[in-house]
């Protein structure tokens, strides 16, 4: 006799409490809508602007199916005093958090010769030391209800682009793709530290999926079908990819899943961009 779980409730995620940074809109939005449909009782979303977090809040909590409840807590994480606040304002609310999707982020494209280092400082600020420092404040908060065999777990969005090739010219985001492959480095980091404590530490590396931040690359390099058409598996990324690999990593069937990346990128990241020479990289004398 087989002793698999029902496969509904090895991919649900009942009555858990969930923090979702950057979930006003775009990938975040997704995993908040996911994790509320999955049967969370509250999912709590954050970003800068309070106005668009009530608007995503006052979505999420129309959609159909849910039974759990969407709560906007406005607060910019690249700020240690707003970390803070935000854990606090959370704990008015809950004794424990389940789950963590750490997903805010910011890139910045410039052509190589031009880079300042406030193009550095703003995009690792958020994407890695804002996920370390949210990370650490929220563990007391992780670790209350995390058992065996129920763990807590941390999710962190990293990205394709610190995995695989790079793109240069214009627009090459040399901060955000070491930003990605430094935030999937502290998450496996994380996964040794936070282990023995019950929490389940792992990344998320997405390709391109459309969104306010994306939509303005994926035009630079050719539009959404040019894209596409370049992918191993003919496509970009859809809501369905992000908040299926969100679900799994939170749910029971990934109890076992600690310190891995998942590239969630139809493969793409396997063959890298086409090379093409940087025309604004200063030319080699040799
Ligand atoms: N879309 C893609 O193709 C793609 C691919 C790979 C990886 N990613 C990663 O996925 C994550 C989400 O990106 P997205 O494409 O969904 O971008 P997006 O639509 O621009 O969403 C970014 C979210 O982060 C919030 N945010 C930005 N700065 C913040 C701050 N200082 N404090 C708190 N919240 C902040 C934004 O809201 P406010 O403006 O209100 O703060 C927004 O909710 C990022 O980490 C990104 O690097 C995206």
């Amino acid at each position: 006799m087989s002793n698999i779980s029902p496969i509904p409730s090895l991919f649900s995620t009942p009555g858990k409490i969930a923090v979702v940074t950057g979930g006003s809109r775009g990938l975040g939005l997704h995993a908040a809508t996911a994790l509320l449909l999955s049967g969370c009782s509250k999912v709590y979303i954050t970003s800068r602007k309070a106005a668009a977090c009530e608007e995503a809040v006052a979505a999420l909590n129309a959609t159909k199916g849910i039974t759990g409840k969407a709560i906007s807590i406005p607060a910019d994480i690249s700020k240690p005093e707003e970390i803070t606040r935000l854990v606090k304002e959370i704990e008015k609310d809950t004794n424990h958090v389940d789950i963590l999707i750490a997903n805010a982020g910011a890139t910045w494209g410039a052509p190589y010769g031009s880079w300042k280092k406030e193009y550095w400082d703003k995009v690792m600020t958020l994407n890695v030391t804002s996920v370390f420092m949210l990370v650490q404040e929220m563990t007391p908060l992780l670790a209350k209800n995390a058992t065996i065999a129920d763990p807590s777990r941390v999710i962190t969005t990293a990205s394709v682009a610190g995995i695989k090739g790079f793109s240069t010219g214009p627009n090459a985001t040399y901060s955000y793709s070491a930003s990605k492959a430094a935030v999937i480095h502290v998450t496996k980091h994380l996964a040794v530290t936070l282990g023995p404590k019950r929490i389940l530490c792992n990344s998320i590396a997405p390709g391109f999926f459309p969104s306010k931040m994306a939509n303005a690359l994926i035009d630079i390099y050719g539009g959404t079908d040019q894209l596409a058409k370049q992918n191993l598996n003919g496509r970009l990324g859809l809501e369905d990819d992000f908040a299926g690999t969100v679900v799994f990593l939170s749910s029971k069937a990934s109890s076992h899943v600690n310190g891995v990346v998942i590239p969630l990128d139809g493969g793409g990241h396997l063959v890298g961009d086409i090379f093409k020479p940087d025309e604004d990289a200063p030319k080699s004398k040799l």
